[in-house]
């Protein structure tokens, strides 16, 4: 199914591993290829409650775009480069079921954006973080300017971009740009108890708390009116029947994504 991703699912969540360890997992052509797929193939498999993104190796995360990909390009290209990148990562970002990077190493460039444009982020102790693009004499692409700023505020983003300077995983949580810092063996088991509590949650309502969350940051959407709306028909889902009925029963819910 993909070329450049290793993908495992296991009780409800997905595991893609970004699977180019000689290349430092570096964002090429095809990997941009196989997200996409991966998203969709997140979003249309019932199977599928959550997933983890994270990179293959024990060096990097993402260490950026793949910088052998952007010789001869002019402007038109890269602007198209740039979208195609935005619309995959925003489809992540938009996606109903969670989406969390566990962040194992270098997070640089696109694998900073990547990082960013999922759900929350943990990291192992070694992971590092940065908008190394000025060094190129580049600017971030792929939604890296946005949600840097959204993420960190602006005098701390634009600080990192426009002096590209690493971040190391202790100040990545003091800034708030992850939740957790944990030893990279126990990356994956912390990112998977962590969605093993979501998973139990009523999927409707999840989803509904992502897409209202990220109307936040969307010009086009009244965030509090999209809460209204949400709050609504949450209301009229079998789930929240279940919930508030186990609730009162004193037992357990049992929610069927209904
Ligand atoms: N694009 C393409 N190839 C990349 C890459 C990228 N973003 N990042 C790393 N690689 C490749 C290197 O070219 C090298 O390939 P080679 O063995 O065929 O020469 C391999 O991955 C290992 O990287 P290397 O630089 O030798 O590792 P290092 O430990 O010395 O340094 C980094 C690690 C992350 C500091 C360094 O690789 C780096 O600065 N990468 C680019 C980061 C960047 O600018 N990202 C933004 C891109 S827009």
């Amino acid at each position: 199914m993909y070329t450049t991703l290793a993908a495992e699912l296991n009780a409800g969540i997905y595991t893609i591993t970004i699977n180019r360890p000689d290349k430092l997992n570096a964002l090429n052509r095809d990997v941009f290829t196989d997200l996409n797929t991966a998203v969709d193939e997140i979003n249309s498999n019932p199977e599928i409650k959550s997933a983890i993104i994270t990179g293959a190796g024990p060096k990097a995360f993402v260490a950026g775009a793949d910088i052998s990909e952007f010789g001869g390009l002019d402007k038109a290209a890269a602007m198209a480069l740039a979208k195609r990148g935005q619309d995959i990562f925003l489809k992540i970002e938009q996606s109903k079921k969670p989406v969390i990077a566990a962040v194992n190493g270098f997070a640089l460039g696109g694998g900073c954006e990547l990082a960013m444009a999922c759900h929350f982020r943990i990291a192992s102790e070694h992971a590092k973080f940065g908008q190394p693009e000025v060094n190129l004499g580049l600017i971030p692409g792929y939604g890296g300017t946005q949600r840097l700023t959204q993420l960190i505020g602006k005098g701390r983003a634009i600080e990192l971009l426009i002096s590209a300077t690493m971040i190391d995983a202790a100040t990545a949580l003091q800034y708030g740009l992850v939740n957790y810092v944990v030893p990279a063996e126990e990356l994956l088991n912390k990112a998977t108890a962590i969605l093993q509590v979501i998973n139990s949650k009523a999927p409707i309502a999840v989803a509904r708390c992502i897409e209202t969350a990220n109307a936040v940051f969307d010009e086009t959407k009244n965030g509090f009116d999209e809460e209204v709306k949400a709050f609504g028909e949450c209301f009229a889902t079998n789930d929240m029947k279940e919930g508030t009925t186990a609730f009162l029963e004193k037992r357990k819910a049992v929610f069927t994504g209904k």
